[in-house]
């Protein structure tokens, strides 16, 4: 099948959207436990920038698995094919001129790394939320956590499914003593440079 689909060539290419944006395009992609704060600091993050006039669209664990993927269970091979098929949606979005928000568990190295070979290095920022199981399970803001304990959910990550931390994420945000706003502010410095376009 592969070998009869050939690619066609669009005259508006990536550049010519980035440049009528004004703005560069690329993933900010958000890693780590359930409850450590991603969807809440990329959510505050993308407000910043939409208040400065960027264009940008957020895909979220929670939402992309009731629509596009929710015939995905947490397996491994289903949190595999899961963001393989965000990676590939972010970076069209990244190709539509964008600036794309991904906040997803992503608990294996390897599917993360794929995210950065299908949108390509440079356009790839990792943020690794680093809160630790216990201040997770605490705050415990969904439930998620009680039932894994009790053996209501298995495969559950942190509790009986393994969570791979970055070993070079771009970013880290150590959040267990951090306001979101501190957090949001550690990012948009790292990133201030990177979302000027030229
Ligand atoms: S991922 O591992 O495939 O990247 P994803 O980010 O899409 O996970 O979804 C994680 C969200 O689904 C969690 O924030 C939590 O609300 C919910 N969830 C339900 N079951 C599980 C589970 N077994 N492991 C992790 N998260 C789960």
């Amino acid at each position: 099948m592969d070998k009869n689909i050939v690619k066609h060539n669009y005259n508006v290419s990536r550049e010519n959207r980035r440049d009528l944006n004004k703005q560069n395009s690329f993933l900010i992609w958000f890693t780590g436990l359930s409850g450590s704060g991603k969807s809440t600091i990329a959510n505050a993050l993308e407000h910043k920038l939409y208040q400065e006039g960027y264009k940008t669209y957020a895909l979220d664990g929670d939402n992309i698995r009731k629509g596009i993927n929710k015939d995905l269970t947490f397996s491994p091979e289903d949190r595999t094919e899961n963001i393989r098929r965000i990676a590939e949606v972010a970076n069209l979005m990244v190709d539509a001129g964008l600036i794309v928000f991904g906040a997803f568990v992503s608990p294996y190295k390897k599917d993360r790394k794929n995210i950065e070979n299908i949108v390509g290095k440079d356009n790839f920022v990792e943020v690794f939320v680093n809160a630790s199981l216990a201040e997770c399970e605490k705050r415990d803001v969904k439930g998620l956590y009680k039932k894994a304990r009790v053996g209501e959910i298995k495969d559950f990550t942190g509790v009986n499914a393994p969570y791979e931390k970055p070993d070079h994420p771009t970013i880290e945000i150590i959040t267990d003593n951090k306001t979101v706003e501190e957090s949001v502010e550690l990012i948009y410095n790292k990133i201030k440079n990177k979302i000027k376009n030229g």
